[in-house]
């Protein structure tokens, strides 16, 4: 495993030594390099440091230029504009660099030089209920920065901090024990599609059933509510049936992780029930503390800036009033675990944003108590999915639609298109189905990882399949249209670089923007937007396309070494394609 600094990094350095060279009060100053359309590399620091030393900015580059020794890696640098650097590199440094990535496992990207620990919470759905959309992002975005970061080298805790504990079990658990059969499987409906949809579909009869009772019968609404207090305080018989109840949903939530091709452990969920051990405890030091007070016998905690629309102070609520704890205090509970016993540097939340001021509060409670260091959590809110009407996702009667739904729909629409590209090519049903899904799951996965984190985006089939556009399926062909050259060309063995050769103008640019794919890696690692990657590879692809529509490949004309010079490129563009695509959660079939 050895790292590869990129073209950009070595320059970089080039022209940082030549400036402090040239100009020893400049020394540390950024020269500020960034890829441009020019040349390769445009380098524009001269201009703030100009007019910090008070200098002219044309005459203070010719300096610099000067100072440049020679070397082997930049082959043209002028100054232009009003005091730019303009740097071509050699066609021989952007293979050798290539070459040495393609050497490399991980294609020479580094490990970040200070790994510290990192819990990500994401993927919390909640017991007894339907997944959404907004699973969904928290789902996909969270799994895509799990994988982001693991290979940045950092140690990620993944939590799964599901819904699992609240009054509403009071009245499912009661009407269980009144009708000790409603789970039963023998019940199901033959044919029931799989067993997570079987599970959900039994929890939905349950959940329907006992809220008739609940809100007709008043005697079932007390004996519910008196069983919420049997399950905190622990009863046996209770917490039985509350497992089954927890389980069932985890086969439905199983179901679904299967179908979205993500891997979600058992013993990463800690749902809300994990800390209800701890939260007379997080109670105790908050009041004792005095971070939070009781009023009108609720434990609360003010914030001189959150207010309601009539003005006065909205508090967050830690314990009701009648002595139940709420969602916040079991977040209070999980930051003390995750902080203090995890030793966790930092906490990501995937939550959806309309919980920001949820988690704002929270956050400033737990600072405050001195559970929390500064700055060491962070919620990554997302935005809201939106029909093709611009507003929140829904059915046409005003209902949240089953995320169930929509995976199945994709994979059907993929199923369209991947048909329509492989006819004649004889492919058996069962390639068909598995294309099919990958190819459908991974155009739902992109297109909410392309867009930035906190925009709400449409949910439109037709365009998530689309071969054209930044799409996963117009990356997938890519892929797989290297692939199948590289099948041509035969032979088992690694294409290799020719660095003497020069190289078409497509070429570069396919080279440069190769040699880019580890800085972008720790750049969005570093602001956690997988949409910086996602961006990435959709240049990637469409410079490929580029290169492949203006340099023949099997058929170069430069002879056999130039052939050679070309697959190496199609090889090192497929191997961080997949690269890329694995660490965003999506498949890259060989064939479609
Ligand atoms: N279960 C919640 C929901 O579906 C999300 C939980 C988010 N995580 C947390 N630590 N509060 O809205």
């Amino acid at each position: 495993m050895a790292s590869v600094p990129s073209l950009a990094a070595t320059v970089h350095q080039r022209l940082a030594h030549a400036l402090s060279a040239a100009v020893p009060e400049a020394a540390g100053a950024d020269p500020m390099l960034r890829r441009s359309d020019r040349a390769d590399f445009q380098a524009n620091g001269m201009l703030a440091l100009a007019k910090r030393l008070k200098g002219n900015p044309r005459e203070l580059a010719a300096r610099v230029t000067e100072a440049l020794p020679a070397n082997e890696e930049i082959a043209d640098i002028e100054v232009s504009g009003p005091g730019f650097l303009n740097i071509t590199v050699t066609d021989e440094a952007v293979v050798r660099t290539l070459a040495a990535r393609a050497a490399d496992e991980r294609l020479g990207v580094p490990y970040a030089e200070h790994p510290g620990t990192t819990v990500i919470d994401y993927s919390q759905p909640n017991v007894a209920k339907e997944m959404h959309v907004g699973h969904l992002r928290s789902t996909v975005i969270g799994d895509a920065l799990v994988q982001i970061l693991e290979h940045q080298g950092e140690k990620v805790v993944r939590r799964h901090h599901i819904g699992d504990w609240g009054t509403q079990f009071g009245m499912l658990i009661q009407y269980l024990i009144e009708h000790p059969h409603e789970l039963d499987h023998s019940s199901d409906a033959a044919g029931a599609t799989g067993e997570g949809e079987a599970a959900m579909a039994r929890l939905n009869r349950l959940y329907k059933a006992s809220r008739v009772l609940f809100d007709s019968d008043a005697e079932f609404k007390t004996r519910a509510r008196d069983r919420v207090a049997q399950l905190q305080g622990g009863d046996e018989e209770t917490l039985r049936l509350w497992h089954k109840i927890v389980d069932e949903s985890k086969i439905y939530f199983q179901g679904v992780y299967r179908l979205l091709d993500v891997e979600i452990r058992d013993e990463d969920t800690l749902g809300e029930s994990a800390y209800n051990d701890d939260l007379h405890q997080v109670v105790k030091e908050l009041e004792e503390s005095g971070v939070a007070v009781r009023s009108e016998g609720a434990l609360c905690v003010f914030f001189d800036d959150v207010k309601g629309p009539d003005g006065n102070p909205t508090p967050l609520i830690v314990q009701k009033s009648d002595g139940g704890f709420g969602y916040a205090a079991t977040d209070l509970a999980a930051i003390r675990d995750r902080i203090g016993t995890l030793h966790a540097d930092t906490l990501l939340y995937v939550v959806d944003a309309r919980q920001a001021l949820h988690f704002r509060m929270v956050f400033e409670t737990a600072r405050r108590a001195g559970w929390l260091p500064d700055g060491a959590a962070r919620q990554l809110p997302f935005g809201t999915v939106l029909g093709k009407d611009g507003k929140p996702f829904k059915t046409r009667a005003g209902e949240t639609i089953r995320l169930v739904d929509l995976l199945d729909e994709a994979v059907e629409r993929a199923a369209a298109v991947v048909r329509e590209k492989s006819a004649g090519l004889g492919l058996t049903d069962e390639e068909i189905r598995e294309r099919s899904t990958q190819v459908g799951i991974g155009a739902v996965k992109y297109a909410d990882l392309s867009n930035s984190l906190t925009r709400d985006y449409v949910f439109d089939l037709d365009r998530m399949v689309s071969l054209n556009g930044d799409t996963s399926v117009y990356l997938q062909y890519a892929y797989a249209r290297i692939q199948s050259i590289l099948r041509r060309a035969g032979g088992d063995a690694k294409p290799a670089a020719h660095p003497e050769i020069a190289l078409a103008p497509a070429e570069r640019a396919l080279g440069l923007h190769l040699d880019e794919f580890a800085d972008t890696l720790a750049q969005t690692a570093e602001a956690y937007e997988p949409h910086k990657l996602a961006a990435y590879l959709y240049q990637l692809a469409s410079l490929y396309t580029t290169f492949y529509d203006q340099c023949p490949v099997l058929k170069a004309e430069g002879g056999p070494d130039q052939v050679e010079n070309r697959l190496f490129l199609c090889d090192l563009t497929a191997r961080t394609l997949h690269q890329g695509m694995a660490l965003l959660g999506i498949r890259t079939p060989e064939r479609l």
